[in-house]
């Protein structure tokens, strides 16, 4: 498991550099919780008694948004960096969640059927299989549970290097197994860490798959007409970096009077 030892580290050492991803809730966001994490509606009216799994979320962000809400609150992670930053935030705002540091595509900790939400922001490119990690969220999340989760798009991780004409160079190959090589664009990627890439066919089919129904689907905009070369809102010009995906999971068979069966999770 070279890919959890590297990444741990990685992610050890952002956490202790303050990177972009430990921003912390504010008092401003923690007054409108559900409205800072899911603006566009995604989320039930109300989380009050609700079981979520923050899953590869640690930073202190998610946690402390959702617990304010008055969710019963799970952050995995796997870095412990991480982690004592939702630690650390809870404890500030006399709220209560649980941290556990695991890899996304192990959730052995916990029993089938344990959580009402999953909330995952962009981390699955930091594991090689993410069937591992839809098969392992499909199995905690009750039936009818929500999935939300983000992930950066194949072709943003294609590129390599951007031209003289400030164009941008795909120098990855679609078909990618192996961990991303370094690159000179580094708009989109963490120091350290182990990433891969996943096809729209894994990103998407294997949703499907596993048992969810996929019921939205956005491309947070990383644009700015004024950006200039270099900068990662100029990348985000050419191409999205991120995919949102709100997913349902769906238990039972049904099929359409008159037809066979349509769909049977494999799960
Ligand atoms: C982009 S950060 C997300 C956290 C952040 N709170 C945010 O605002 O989006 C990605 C997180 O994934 C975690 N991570 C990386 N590999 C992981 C794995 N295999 N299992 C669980 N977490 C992982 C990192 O430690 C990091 O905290």
């Amino acid at each position: 498991m070279r890919y959890r030892d590297q990444n741990r580290r990685a992610w050890d050492r952002l956490a202790a550099d303050n990177s972009q991803f430990t921003r912390v809730a504010t008092d401003e966001e923690c007054a409108q919780p559900l409205l800072t994490l899911d603006s566009r509606g995604w989320l039930p009216g109300s989380v009050r008694g609700l079981d979520v799994l923050c899953l590869a979320s640690g930073g202190g962000w998610q946690s402390i948004l959702y617990a304010s809400a008055g969710a019963n609150v799970t952050v995995v992670d796997l870095s412990p960096g991480m982690l004592r930053l939702d630690e650390r935030e809870a404890n500030k705002r006399r709220l209560s969640l649980r941290t556990i540091e695991a890899s996304m595509d192990d959730l052995c900790e916990f029993s089938d059927e344990s959580f009402d939400i999953v909330h995952q922001p962009v981390s699955t490119c930091y594991v090689p299989r993410i069937t591992d990690t839809y098969r392992e969220v499909a199995r905690v999340l009750r039936n009818d549970g929500l999935y939300i989760s983000q992930h950066k798009q194949p072709t943003s991780l294609q590129i390599t290097d951007r031209d003289r004409k400030h164009q941008y160079i795909l120098g990855v190959e679609y078909y990618q197994t192996d961990p991303l090589p370094p690159t000179s664009d580094t708009s989109y990627r963490e120091n350290g860490a182990s990433e891969y890439l996943h096809r729209w066919e894994q990103l998407v089919g294997e949703l499907c798959r596993a048992g969810f129904v996929l019921e939205d689907l956005v491309e947070p905009s990383r644009a700015d007409p004024k950006a200039p070369p270099g900068h990662f809102r100029h990348r985000g010009r050419f191409t999205a970096p991120y995919v949102r995906l709100k997913a349902r999971r769906r238990r039972s068979t049904c099929s359409i009077p008159g037809t066979t069966s349509i769909w049977t999770p494999n799960t």
